[in-house]
């Protein structure tokens, strides 16, 4: 199979048609190995320099310096000291840069050797996306769907910074972070470790996040490509997505991971259309680093290695590199040296492995300064644990961002905050409102519901360094107003429960949903959940309590949404927080929002439906061996989550992008322009839908594409009495010849701190690609038409201001 280097743009970020005619007729004419080597040449020409995105975006020179430490270099120069840094590699040499250890023979989770001989010390990769796993003196942060909710940029990239500084002052190389599956079924088990159902949203939430761990000269691997939906038989199913859907919803979180700079990708368990994601020459060769001009690397899952010929497929790291946990051999190591030797595949496309592996390296300047691993997440009794304290002032972060992705449901009777009129007492009820029995860490890669739930279960993980509770922190905070505070922490007897609740001015009732990886079962889960109600008695209890208190507030801690339709109409149910997967603060946070000290403006990032069929997606389940692979087909295609509810007009219970805050805010004064034309060639044959040279336009990662096209401005104002946050949201609907869901995600805007009666501007922007659905006969992004709704408000559902345009 051979690759040519797509034609870029003409704005002078595409190779010249000397190079690229060169590499066309190599490839055609000799092996496919020298047209891929070709390619990388090629792109590497390619150095994106602008992605203008809606307000609250990274300026410009984020995007172009994508590292600040000043060891970082850009992908070019990166390149060309991988390839000068490489001269005098023996094959062995190069394959052992591509082959981890094997699983637990090194301090990380993986490990790539050293070379002493060429000075390179080897990585370290460590889990997670929320923290650093298996060590100690570590912090453990919202979890990324909480991070989502808080629909802010900054504060995600805080995040990102946050554990960047952690993961470095362990001396790890590799965080394996962010996760961007998408939320496509409600039960997927872990759509928690990730940004939720909507593709924009989660690609944002991606960007930012890479921005942050790479600012501190840490790689961040964006994970994992492709189509990792649920856990059930992850690594014996076929997920069947067409092609425009992979483009515009699963694809675009890995595009804007590659416009980020990140550093390594994570190919799947799963297979996509009956071929394993990591030996997927389309998705790796094709989609990933051709079309999206990706110049990291690709490393397999852990175990997802699935033969040695996925080097030849675009495979360019083996992980852990034993072929099961423990077997000592490795479908890479002296394996891939025999293949290669045998001329199987080429000694140039080694060459790019190895290239592409260094280069992430020196793009984040890890050959300068970058400490030693200081501890051994496999031997915890071993001298090597150095137990660094790695924390700096993060708790800070920590529950600020909690606070800030607490999303206030519902509040009659102006239940909340507390502190409007401090309660003369309280009662908390449900084991979800205390500590752990067995301690915070009690249960293996936290798999058990024990206590306040502050993350899901798996290898997405981190030890906590300690877990505020909310009684502890609700006691702490109570005293100041001398209110009496109780507790009633059995989830059963419920009768009890109701007794407990009588009399007290406020009572909150704690539940959870609780979900994880595939390889830890709990309570009979095999990490996809089985329902979407609340765990242990959750429902019954809030019933009970709701039966003898007139202002019961309910906070939910949860991997998703649950239903709340059992007791969400109750008129004695005042209040309900949606807390999420909060991290170590989590009994801090919420006394900030529950006492107004933080007003919430956290928005769902995903539809609360009022009946589990109302998602219109199911888990593929049934019997499944490697023998035989279950087919998960993506039917709904762009409908998933508001997109399904929105097409099929179902109410939900509470809408995509919803949440409630303690003032009002009101929008005016929309004005949409068009910006610019579309006189450059590209453009040109963009907005006819045509077809140019052979070659259809847009390589989705092409700088013309992602240029402003209309701007969208408007005005939000409070009216109300306390200072507050609103999340302004942008929504597109394309014309009917686009065939997309009615309502699409294109921008949001955090409008910051608001006083009462101050009012702001807000632009947002809207580039080509914004506007654009995927051709799949053409294979480009082109412009619908005739002409476009566009929708600004504060929910999917709640549009304040309406437009249009047309192009
Ligand atoms: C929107 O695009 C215009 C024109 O390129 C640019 O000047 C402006 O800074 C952009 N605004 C935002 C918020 O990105
Ligand atoms: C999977 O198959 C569908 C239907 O033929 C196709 O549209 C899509 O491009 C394929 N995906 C990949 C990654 O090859
Ligand atoms: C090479 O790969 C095969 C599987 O194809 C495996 O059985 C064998 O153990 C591997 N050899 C080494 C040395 O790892
Ligand atoms: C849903 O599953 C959880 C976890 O197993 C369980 O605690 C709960 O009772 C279940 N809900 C229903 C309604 O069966
Ligand atoms: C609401 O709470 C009060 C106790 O304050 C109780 O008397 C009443 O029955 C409750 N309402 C319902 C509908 O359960």
């Amino acid at each position: 199979m051979s690759y040519q280097p797509l034609a870029l743009d003409e704005d002078g970020h595409r190779p010249t048609r000397g190079r690229r005619h060169f590499c066309a007729l190599l490839s055609r004419s000799v092996i496919g190995g020298v047209g891929l080597l070709c390619a990388v040449w090629a792109l590497s020409y390619f150095v994106p320099t602008s992605w203008s995105r809606g307000a609250g975006a990274p300026a410009l020179e984020d995007n172009r310096v994508f590292v600040k430490k000043p060891e970082a270099e850009d992908w070019k120069r990166a390149i060309a000291r991988a390839k000068s840094f490489l001269k005098g590699w023996s094959v062995e040499e190069k394959v052992s840069l591509a082959t981890g250890v094997g699983w637990s023979n090194g301090p990380c989770v993986g490990n790539i050797p050293a070379q002493p001989s060429h000075n390179f010390p080897g990585l370290c990769l460590q889990d997670s996306p929320l923290g650093v796993r298996n060590t100690d003196r570590v912090s453990a942060f919202p979890a990324g769907i909480n991070a989502a909710a808080s629909f802010d940029r900054a504060l995600i990239r805080a995040r990102g910074v946050a554990m960047g500084e952690e993961f470095r002052g362990k001396g790890v190389h590799v965080q394996l972070g962010p996760m961007m599956n998408l939320g496509r079924v409600a039960q997927g088990g872990r759509n928690w470790e990730g940004s939720g159902p909507d593709p924009y949203l989660s690609g944002e939430a991606s960007y930012e996040t890479i921005l942050g761990i790479q600012s501190t000269g840490v790689q961040a691997c964006a994970k994992h490509l492709l189509n990792n939906e649920q856990e059930w038989a992850r690594t014996t199913s076929s997920s069947n997505v067409d092609d425009r859907t992979e483009h515009e919803l699963y694809g675009h979180p890995f595009l804007r991971s590659v416009q980020a700079g990140v550093a390594s990708v994570m190919c799947s368990y799963n297979q996509i259309n009956g071929t394993y994601a990591c030996e997927h020459p389309e998705l790796l060769h094709g989609l990933l680093k051709r079309e999206y001009g990706f110049q990291g690397y690709v490393m397999s899952d852990w175990q997802a290695t699935m033969s040695t010929h996925s080097a030849k497929d675009g495979l360019d790291m083996s992980m852990p590199g034993d072929i099961v946990f423990g077997s000592g051999n490795s479908y890479f190591g002296t394996n891939l040296t025999r293949f290669v030797k045998d001329g199987k595949m080429g000694g140039d496309r080694l060459d790019d492995m190895a290239t592409r592996i260094l280069a992430a390296w020196f793009l984040l300047g890890q050959d300068k300064n970058f400490p030693e691993v200081n501890f051994d997440g496999f031997r915890p009794h071993s001298e090597k644990n150095q137990h660094v304290n790695v924390q700096g002032e993060h708790s800070k972060l920590i529950r600020t961002l909690a606070a800030k992705s607490t999303i206030l449901l519902k509040n009659t009777h102006s239940s909340l905050p507390l502190s409007t009129k401090p309660p003369r007492n309280i009662v908390l009820v449900g084991q979800g409102a205390g500590p752990a029995k067995l301690g915070p860490n009690g249960y293996k890669d936290r798999g058990g519901l024990d206590g306040v739930l502050g993350m899901g279960w798996g290898s997405g993980t981190a030890e906590y360094p300690y877990l505020v509770s909310p009684l502890e922190a609700i006691q702490a905070r109570a005293k100041e107003d001398g209110t009496s505070v109780s507790w009633f922490l059995d989830e059963f007897d419920t009768k009890s429960a109701a007794a407990a609740s009588e009399g007290y001015d406020a009572a909150l009732v704690f539940v959870a949903s609780d979900s994880g990886e595939q390889h830890v079962v709990v309570d009979g889960q095999e990490g996809d959940r089985r329902n979407l109600t609340a765990w242990l008695n959750g429902d019954a209890l809030v019933k009970a309590v709701a039966s003898s208190n007139a202002n019961t507030i309910v906070i939910v801690n949860t991997v998703g949404p649950i239903l709340l339709e059992a007791w969400i109409e109750h008129p004695n149910v005042t209040a309900v927080l949606w807390a999420g997967l909060p991290g170590q603060e989590a009994g801090n946070a919420l006394v900030d929002v529950l006492y107004g000290a933080v007003n919430p403006s956290a928005r769902l990032p995903y539809t609360i439906a009022k009946r589990t069929e109302d998602y219109g997606t199911s888990l593929t389940l049934g019997e499944t061996s490697p023998k035989k692979i279950i087919q998960i087909p993506y039917d709904e295609g762009l409908y998933i989550d508001y997109r399904h509810f929105d097409a099929q007009k179902i109410q939900p219970r509470f809408e995509f992008g919803f949440g409630l805050s303690y003032t009002t805010f009101e929008y005016s004064a929309l004005v949409v322009k068009v910006l610019g034309d579309d006189s450059g060639a590209n453009a040109k044959v963009w907005r006819k839908g045509m077809v140019k040279d052979g070659l259809a336009v847009g390589a989705s990662a092409a700088a013309w594409l992602h240029e402003p096209r209309v701007s969208v401005t408007f005005q939000v104002k409070n009216t109300g009495s306390v200072s507050g946050t609103e999340i302004a949201q942008l929504y597109l609907s394309p014309p009917p010849s686009a065939h997309t869901p009615p309502n699409l995600l294109k921008g949001f805007a955090t409008v910051d701190s608001l006083s009462p009666g101050e009012a702001r501007t807000v632009t947002l922007n809207l580039s080509r690609y914004d506007l654009s659905v995927w051709d799949v006969k053409k294979q480009g992004w082109i412009l619908p038409q005739p002409a476009f709704g566009v929708h600004v408000g504060a929910s999917s559902r709640d549009f304040r201001l309406d437009g249009t345009f047309s192009l």
